[in-house]
This record gives C-alpha cells, structure tokens and sequence, in this order.
C-alpha cells in the first residue's frame, strides 16, 4: 500500500494482544465486547494526541497555578451502527463528556454497498472534532458514506478509527478524504469474495451483539 500521510497505524504489543483474543473465533460475546471497548480506549489515546485544549487556572494547596484541560464541547463520536456501537463507551472512559452522533449503515449482501438507514448527530457537530467509529473497514464504503453524510452537515475536522482494515478500504478513504485522519490498530491482508477481511474476525456486529 502507498504511504498515506494521513494513515496512522497503531501499533503496539497491548494492541496485538487484544486483537488475537477477538480474532479467535472460540472468543464468547461477553469478552468480545469487552475486549472491542479496551481496544476503542487504547486507540483514543493515541488517535486523539492533538485534541483540543484550553488553559484553566487551578488551585492547588499551595498555589494557583495555570493547567491545560480538554476543550469543554470539542469532541463527538460518531459510531457506524451496529458494530461501532462497541466502541463507544470505550472512548467516553477517556472523554466522558463527549457528544454521541448516531450514523445507521449496512453493507447490502449482494453489492456490498452501503445503504442508511439512520442519522441522528449532535446539533454543533460542525464545529467539534467528530471521531467515526468502526471496528471493520473493509470496502472503505460504509466509511466513505459517513464522512460524506458528515461534510454535508458542515464538519470540517472529521477523524476515523477502526480496529481491523483492509488495504483496500484505507486506500478509498485515504484518497476520498487526504483530509481525514484514520487511525487503525492492523491493515489486514485482503478481503474474500464476500468481502469480509482477511484474516479478519468475522462480522463484527454478530460479534459484538451475539446474533450469530
Ligand atoms: C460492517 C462493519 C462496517 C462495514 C464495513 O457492518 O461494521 O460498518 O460492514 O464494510 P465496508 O467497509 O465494506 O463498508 P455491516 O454492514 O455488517 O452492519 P452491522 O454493523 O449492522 O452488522
Ligand atoms: N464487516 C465485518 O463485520 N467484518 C468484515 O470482515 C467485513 C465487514
């Protein structure tokens, strides 16, 4: 693959460790889902280095002193319905007070085209750092599709994150939107003729919801 500016590879041994635990498909939904959120927050640390911040004055017992805090109502996350729903809560454990858009997208089984079905975003969202959530990026097109649906609504810093990609998505979305950072813990080999990823850990939502 190309060496995208703004594709971030996050790699590290945690990391790794918790995506063989939900590759393995004898993983139950209980420590799947846990698991799904630990790595949503690991990656939020990373993905969110440049959030923005302001300067508050603190007291301390010994003094008053000026400190850095995360900027009041600069952060929404919007997760891609169903399987994004599992790393929400693992990003509000960093950011509690972030807003929560909801984007409703699935993959048509024939074409593997996205269709919405749902979309429901924060009002102010234009002016917030928004953070798509996805485990899965595999076409790239649901991911496309939101960040489409966001830049019509007037965001101007859009980030995405996912925990497992194919090449193929990241390369759609890199060169869609160079002005969108993604973020994802592994680029995986490639999809199957279904377009699931390879190696993968299946479908994510089935997963995550247990309606497999
Ligand atoms: C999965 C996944 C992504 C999408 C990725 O969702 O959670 O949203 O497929 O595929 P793409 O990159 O080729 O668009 P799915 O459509 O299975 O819906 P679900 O989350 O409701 O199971
Ligand atoms: N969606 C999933 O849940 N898994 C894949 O491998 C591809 C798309």
């Amino acid at each position: 693959m190309k060496d995208y500016k703004n594709v971030h590879i996050l790699d590290h041994p945690l990391i790794r460790h918790k995506l063989a635990i939900i590759r393995d498909k004898k993983t139950n939904t209980k420590q799947f889902r846990e698991i799904v959120g630990e790595l949503a927050t690991l990656m939020a640390y990373e993905s969110f280095k440049d959030v923005p911040t302001q300067e508050i004055e603190v007291e301390t017992p010994l003094e008053v002193t000026k400190q850095t805090v995360v900027k009041e109502n600069s952060i929404a996350i919007v997760p891609i319905l169903r399987a994004g729903l599992g790393m929400v809560d693992g990003i509000l454990t960093l950011f509690p007070a972030a807003k929560v858009g909801h984007i409703g997208l699935y993959r048509d089984e024939e074409t593997l085209e996205p269709q919405e079905y749902y979309c429901k975003l924060p009002t102010g969202i234009e002016n917030k750092v928004v953070m798509v959530v996805d485990p899965m990026l595999a076409t790239g097109g649901s991911a496309c599709d939101a960040i489409k649906m966001l830049k019509k609504r007037g965001c101007k810093k859009i980030k995405l994150m996912s925990i497992i990609a194919a090449p193929v998505g990241v390369e759609k979305v890199a060169e869609e939107y160079p002005d969108v950072e993604i973020y994802v813990s592994t680029l995986d080999r490639c999809l199957n003729e279904n377009g699931y990823i390879l190696p993968g850990l299946g479908d994510a939502g089935d997963r995550i919801f247990g309606t497999k």
